[in-house]
């Protein structure tokens, strides 16, 4: 099984990266093959809304490297959102990621196991780990909860290692993310997830 955790800062060696790394270790020690991928540090535009994604399943405004991006996403079992928090909402070049990753996937993200985690240096976690949250829970995905909301301090890289509160937050984390997607492995075949189901899109008004 394979879980790709998304950094979406623009340092590669900062929190966030910390952050990722504690949940990959805790992953692998549990026999789950992990993939880091930096977004943050990548010139990515925010979406078009031009909806050519529909029909091709890619952004008509990005290149190859960045499909092969997306690729990893939907062939992976489980997926880790990391972002730095600015502003007290996501970091910009990880929104545009995520816009684009999510509202390519037409279905790929279904039922993948995932998690989000909010790095800051003092207030607005809350609000961006919720922010993060709403690109699972609209694509049916399943989140891996943990024992407090996944938010980690520290203001200078490297400074996230002294919130222990925040990285054993994360170890739970990914303690229950591992046990989620062994379930999965395990109940496959005697117990196939429901089908996807037709919905009503009324827009509010018709
Ligand atoms: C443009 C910008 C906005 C930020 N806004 C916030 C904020 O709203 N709240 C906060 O606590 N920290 C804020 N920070 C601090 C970062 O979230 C913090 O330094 C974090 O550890 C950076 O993670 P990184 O090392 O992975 O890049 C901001 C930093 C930048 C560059």
């Amino acid at each position: 099984m394979r879980v790709v955790l998304i950094n979406g800062s623009p340092h590669k060696n900062g929190n966030t990266a910390l952050a990722l790394q504690t949940v990959a270790d805790a992953l692998q020690e549990r026999g789950i093959e992990t993939e880091t991928i930096q977004v943050g540090n990548r010139m990515i535009r925010g979406c078009m809304a031009c909806g050519a994604c529909s029909k091709t399943g890619r952004c008509a405004f990005e290149k190859d490297d960045f499909h092969a991006l997306c690729e990893k996403v939907y062939t992976a079992d489980g997926l880790i959102i990391g972002s730095p928090v600015y502003y007290a909402g996501v970091a910009g070049t990880m929104k545009a990621f995520l816009d684009k990753l999510f509202y390519a996937s037409a279905g790929r993200m279904r039922h993948k196991v995932g998690a989000a985690v909010a790095v800051l240096r003092r207030s607005g976690g809350m609000s961006t780990f919720d922010e993060l949250n709403h690109y699972f829970l609209i694509s049916e995905m399943v989140v891996a909860p943990s024992s407090y909301w996944n938010i980690i301090h520290g203001a200078k890289p490297g400074e996230a290692a002294q919130d222990a509160e925040g990285l054993d937050t994360l170890r739970v984390l990914a303690a229950n993310m591992a046990w989620l997607l062994q379930m999965k492995e395990q109940t496959a075949k005697t117990l196939p997830p429901p089908p996807a189901m037709d919905r009503a899109r009324t827009n509010f008004i018709r």
